[in-house]
């Protein structure tokens, strides 16, 4: 598959990483990528939800091949803490502040370590930045993620606390919920 070839010098300049918006037609490729990157199976209507108006997700492409997503829902603040509780749940009122949750973040093996998931969480960031209602950055990641938690860790984002079981279906199932304040 060429998306798994080794990255390739551009003759006579710097390779180019471009990042681009998702559509219906380019919805395939953010599964394929998932499919690889992650032990989580997403569904269809995962996959649908990105569509949406107020859903941030983006693919990384290096030299023309599809290597990195990125993708995002905007929820009531607090969501993420404690998806249940009366405030964020259906039949409260609406929200006015609100938080961007990362639900993907992910480059393929060979293209790790050039900057793309970088540009890829710069361009979350500075879309959440924008929408004045957006406080913070959201996030769970797997307890023993350490590539990923290092790469958090070290653009500022912090661990607010473990939260057992989160995943059902993996060991070890237990996540951090690290979160980047924006306002
Ligand atoms: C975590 C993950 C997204 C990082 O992707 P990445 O593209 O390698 O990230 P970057 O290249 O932007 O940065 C990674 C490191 O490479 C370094 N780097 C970037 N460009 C570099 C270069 N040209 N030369 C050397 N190092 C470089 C960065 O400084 C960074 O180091 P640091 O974290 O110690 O500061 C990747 O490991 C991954 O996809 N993991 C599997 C999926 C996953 O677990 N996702 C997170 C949970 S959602």
């Amino acid at each position: 598959m060429a998306v798994m070839n080794a990255p390739a010098a551009v003759a006579g300049g710097k390779p180019a990483v471009e990042l681009v918006g998702v559509d219906a037609l380019s919805l395939s490729r953010v599964r394929n990528l998932n499919t690889v990157l992650f032990p989580v199976r997403y569904t269809g209507s995962f996959y649908k939800s990105l569509l949406l108006p107020e859903q941030f997700a983006r693919l990384a492409f290096y030299n023309g091949a599809c290597v990195g997503t990125i993708t995002c829902r905007k929820q009531p603040l607090g969501f993420a803490d404690s998806p249940t509780a009366p405030h964020t749940g259906y039949g409260a009122p609406p929200a006015v502040d609100f938080e961007m949750y990362m639900m993907t973040l992910g480059v393929l093996a060979p293209y790790r370590r050039l900057g793309i998931a970088q540009g890829l969480l710069d361009s979350a960031v500075e879309a959440a930045a924008a929408d004045q209602t957006v406080r913070r950055i959201v996030l769970h990641v797997q307890i023993d993620n350490d590539d990923a938690l290092r790469f958090y860790h070290r653009r500022g984002f912090t661990t607010l606390r473990m939260v057992e079981r989160y995943y059902k279906a993996l060991e070890p199932p237990h996540a951090y919920l690290l979160q980047y304040r924006l306002r």
